[in-house]
Order: structure tokens, then sequence, then C-alpha cells
């Protein structure tokens, strides 16, 4: 196992030990592609997800919705997703398994074009199909390419085969421009302007892996933004640069992302870059910033038959907005912050596994312990001095839980910055230590003061 193989599964291994990850349905042996947060991982996830919606809402022309996941089926027949959205899949005759096709041509060098048809894309495969090696069994021999439609559907009120299914959404892209309309007739905001939405979205990923990484069932916090055409590359920049800057404002380390854009773009885009981050098994797309023109709106005012578009108050006439969309999903944004914050150091006796969580984003803020729990006066000023930094700060844990070291290590797991310990010269002078995450030094603080020392 190399080293980065390693780190991926400490990570994997410490979000189930200390409460951030579960794998669903674990009970009953688990279920391909779903992951549970646990409290660690529920409160991390609720602070990204804040910080992203503080960082649209820093802007006065951005609104923020909530949409279905249900929608109508004719959604996904407007946007293409019905019949556009899809992997190409390859079988190995020899042992079954299944493959994306475009993943093993990359592998080769070729890049599969994903406008292709299934038929193109046999085409090119045939150039390479009595070479290409099965990753499983080692045998050559791939079957044809099929592609394999990645929405997911439910038989949502289904009284009879004829019924529709209806998909679940696969973006919440497409419930914000079904409801652009309404935004704008709010008289609240005109272009520019933009509407973001975080909410859960599902993926009939064929092989759900790496983690968060790729789920079938996962959240996504999407931007549109709305402006006119001649604006749209101007806007793309500014917004490229903003997202970029998040990731520093989240405490991610710079040299950990980079921007690449795409050669090979989907059926929406007219232009994509990736916020690609560092993951333990390299390279790959964390966030996309999209230039989706005016596909998406023209396609829904086609379909639905509703005017979609804007008059220019200069020159009178009118026009569809173009659409620059900022797209990123929950977990995969935590699998980043987890495997950029996961450090192992020497602390007094021996290795310590450390989250370096921003303090913003940790999942618990501050830890108050009574030195000893089994001395009712040092637990009682504790859970005094626990009371009283509930007030002020968010996510205060009391831990009275084995010895000192012990409640360090734990919290040191879990990302919190900073220990306060009560001991009997608490009780003597209302002083109280307080230990640092990252350098484990220790400063003794009275208590008048230690509300501004956290940062408060
Ligand atoms: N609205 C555009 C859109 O959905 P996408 O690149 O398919 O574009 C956007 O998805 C983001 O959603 C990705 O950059 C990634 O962060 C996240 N994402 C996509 N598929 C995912 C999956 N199967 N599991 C977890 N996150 C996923």
């Amino acid at each position: 196992m190399t080293k980065e193989e390693n780190k991926m599964e400490k990570i994997v291994s410490l979000a189930k030990r200390r409460g951030f990850v579960f794998p669903g349905s674990e009970i009953y042996g688990g279920f391909a592609g779903t992951y549970d947060w646990g409290p660690m991982g529920a409160a991390l996830r609720k602070n990204i997800v804040d910080k992203w919606i503080h960082a649209m809402q820093s802007h006065d022309n951005i609104a923020l919705i909530e949409t279905s996941i249900f929608t109508a089926p004719e959604v996904w027949e407007a946007s293409g997703h019905a019949t556009g959205f899809s992997d190409p899949l390859v079988i190995c005759n020899n042992c079954q398994r299944t493959f994306r096709a475009d993943h093993l041509l990359e592998e080769r060098g070729i890049v599969a074009d994903e406008k292709m048809s299934e038929q193109e894309l046999n085409t090119l495969f045939d150039t390479v199909r009595d070479t290409v090696i099965c990753p499983v069994c080692n045998k050559k021999d791939f079957g044809q390419i099929v592609q394999k439609n990645l929405m997911a559907t439910a038989t949502l009120g289904k009284l009879s085969d004829e019924d529709k299914d209806v998909y679940l959404r696969a973006e919440t892209a497409q419930s914000t421009y079904i409801n652009y309309k309404n935004v704008l007739d709010t008289g609240m905001y005109k272009v520019p302007f933009g509407i973001a939405q975080v909410g859960k979205v599902f993926r009939n990923e064929i092989s759900p892996r790496q983690f968060l990484f790729r789920k079938r069932e996962f959240e996504q916090m999407e931007m549109q933004y709305f402006v006119a055409p001649e604006d749209a590359a101007a806007a793309f920049e500014k917004w490229k640069k903003e997202r970029m800057d998040f990731y520093e404002e989240i405490g991610i380390r710079p040299d950990m992302v980079r921007y690449t854009q795409h050669d090979n773009l989907v059926f929406y885009a007219k232009d994509a870059w990736d916020i690609e981050y560092h993951f333990p098994f390299g390279w790959a797309e964390l966030e996309g910033v999209h230039n989706r023109g005016d596909y998406d709106l023209t396609q829904h005012q086609t379909h639905s038959g509703v005017d979609l578009s804007v008059l220019d108050q200069d020159t009178h006439k009118k026009y569809i907005p173009h659409v620059i969309e900022t797209a990123v999903g929950v977990d995969r944004m935590v699998l980043a912050v987890l495997a950029d914050a996961y450090d192992e150091d020497q602390m007094g006796e021996g290795t310590r596994v450390v989250l370096r969580l921003k303090a913003e984003i940790a999942p618990v803020k501050v830890a108050v312990f009574p030195l000893m729990r089994n001395k009712p006066e040092l637990v009682e000023k504790a859970r005094e001095i626990y009371t009283e930094l509930k007030k002020t700060i968010p996510h205060v844990m009391f831990d009275d839980n084995g010895n000192v070291g012990k409640r360090y290590r734990r919290q040191d797991e879990i990302g919190t910055p900073w220990c306060v310990t009560v001991d009997f010269d608490t009780l003597e002078d209302n002083t109280v230590t307080v230990r640092d995450r990252d350098t484990g030094e220790q400063k003794r603080i009275a208590l008048t003061d230690l509300i501004m020392a956290l940062g408060y």
C-alpha cells in the first residue's frame, strides 16, 4: 500500500471512530454509494455549508432558495439529462465486471468526447479494443460500449405501468432555472443576479468510490449567476477568482488546489474549469465553474412555452440571460477538508493524530474538562464554566472521560482548537489552563478574559 493510499484508509478509519462518517446501512452489510453523517460530521458539514451560504450572501444580489427533489419529468427532458446525461460503460466478457469506457481510454491517452454517441464511442474503442487489459482479470476481452443514463428514478404515485417514472434531481441547477422567473417576479432582483441553492441530488453512479468522493446520494452547493450575454466572460473570471479564494477562507492549503480547464465539454457548457484538490488518490475535481450560456433557459423556455427573457433597459430588446454556474459537492468538500487537515506529529510520548481544522469550521470549538471527574467541586466549577461559554460560543463540549492526556488526544482527533482544564487553582484564583491544539502550548487565563482569549 502506498503512503497516500494509507492516508486515505486512516481518514476513513478516523471518520468512523470519531463519529464523522458512517457507512450507509452498516448493520445490514452496507449499501453502495451511501454514507451517513455522525455527530462530528454533521457539525462539520453544517459549518462548511454555513460558510458557503455566508460567502454567497455577502453579495447583495444573490438570492438563496430551496426547492423540491421531485420535479416534473419534463424538466429533465428539457434540460437534456433524460437522454444526454450518461456514462459510457463496457463489460469485460471474461470476469463480467463493468468499467467506464472513457476511463479505460484515458489511461491510453485517448480522450472520448462527452458528446459522442454510442456508435462513435465504439468506433473509437475499436481502435484499441484488442489491446485494452481488464484491470480486474487482466484479460483482453471487452464487449460493446453502452451509454448508461445517470438519472435515478422513483415510482412516485405511479398507478399503472403507463404512468411515467419521475426523476430524482441530478443537480440543483435545473430546479433553480425553473424558479428563476419566480425570483425575478418578486421585484427584488434584476439581471445581473444570482440564485444559490444547497440540496440533495442523486446519481446512478455505476462505481461509487473513494469514500465521500463519488456517492450516489450527495449534496450540492450551486450558484447560478444570470447575466447579460456581453457581461458573461467578465462574470466568469470574477467567479473563478472568488471561488478559489473561498478555499483559503476555509483553511485549505493554497498549494493543494489548482484550476484545470476542460477540453472536453459536457452538453450544456460553453466553457468549464475545475478547481481540483490534491486528494490522497491524486488531483481530482472538487468544484466546477461553468459558463452555461443561454442553453438551459432557452431549453426551458422552448419546452414550457413560458417566456424566460428579460428586457434590456437601454436597447429595449428582449434577451435570454447567460448563466455562470459555480457547483460543488458538500461531501467532496468535507473529504478535501478532512484530507487537508489530517496530520500526525510527535507530541509527548508517541505519535498523535490531529485534525488541523480552521476554528470556524471545527465541529467542536472548545472542550471543557474538570481535571478529575471524582472531585465534585472541580466538576461543578467546570460545568459552570461550560454553561457560561455555551451562551457565546457554538459547539462547546464537556468531557470528563478518562485522564486529561486521553481527552486531549480525543479532542485533537476531532480538531477541537482549544481545551480548557479546570483544576484546584481555578477554585482559588479563577484561572484555567487553555491548551492550543496545534502547538500543545498551555496558558493560564483568568476566567474574566477567557471568552476573548478563545477569539469570541
Ligand atoms: N450543475 C453542474 C453539475 O452538477 P457536476 O460536475 O456534475 O456539475 C458538480 O457536479 C459537483 O458536484 C462536482 O464538482 C462535485 O463536487 C460534486 N459531485 C458530482 N458528482 C458527485 C458524486 N457522485 N459524489 C459526490 N459529489 C459529486
